[in-house]
């Protein structure tokens, strides 16, 4: 099993970026985590960081061919992407989408999201937990969309 993992925009910034809201943690850091556990779980991961909307949509779309699953931080464009938004429809993957910060306490601007309806579902609040919950949420998912196919 393969899960493309794409950070959205001003993530490469983690560690010095709004420490009180993201915490301290790096972008490495939360890789590294992923990383560890997926190699507990048995799957390959790739990773994706870009501050460009084009950029991720490119990344989203190559995953269609050779990925099983996606696990997304869209960051900002959560609240603006329709692209991103069809970019992972079109893709017809199973994403999980993941949130550092639990944007539905935050600015009402924040609390729309634009990719959680096509996403299996979606995980906030936890800051790099979340990403590590959400792995685990998408490894589960597919392993028994597998299951149910065979
Ligand atoms: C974020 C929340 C977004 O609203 C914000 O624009 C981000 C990070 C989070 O992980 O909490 O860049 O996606």
């Amino acid at each position: 099993m393969k899960i493309l993992v794409v950070h959205g925009p001003n993530l490469n910034m983690l560690g010095r970026r709004e420490p009180g809201i993201y915490g301290t943690v790096t972008l490495d850091g939360i890789n590294e985590a992923l990383s560890r556990l997926a190699q507990e779980l048995e799957c390959e991961l790739a990773f994706f960081q870009s501050n460009s909307e084009g950029a991720l949509i490119d990344a989203i779309q190559e995953a269609a061919d050779s990925c099983d699953g996606i696990l997304i931080n869209p960051a900002a464009y959560t609240h603006t992407s329709v692209a991103i938004r069809d970019a992972l429809a079109a893709a017809a993957l199973p994403a999980v989408e993941v949130h550092l910060s639990n944007i539905h306490r935050r600015e009402p601007f924040r609390h729309v999201s634009l990719s959680a309806p096509v996403a299996v579902g979606q995980i906030a609040g936890f800051g790099m937990v979340s990403y590590l919950l959400g792995l685990r949420a998408l490894f589960s998912h597919i392993e028994k969309e597998i299951v149910t196919k065979a």
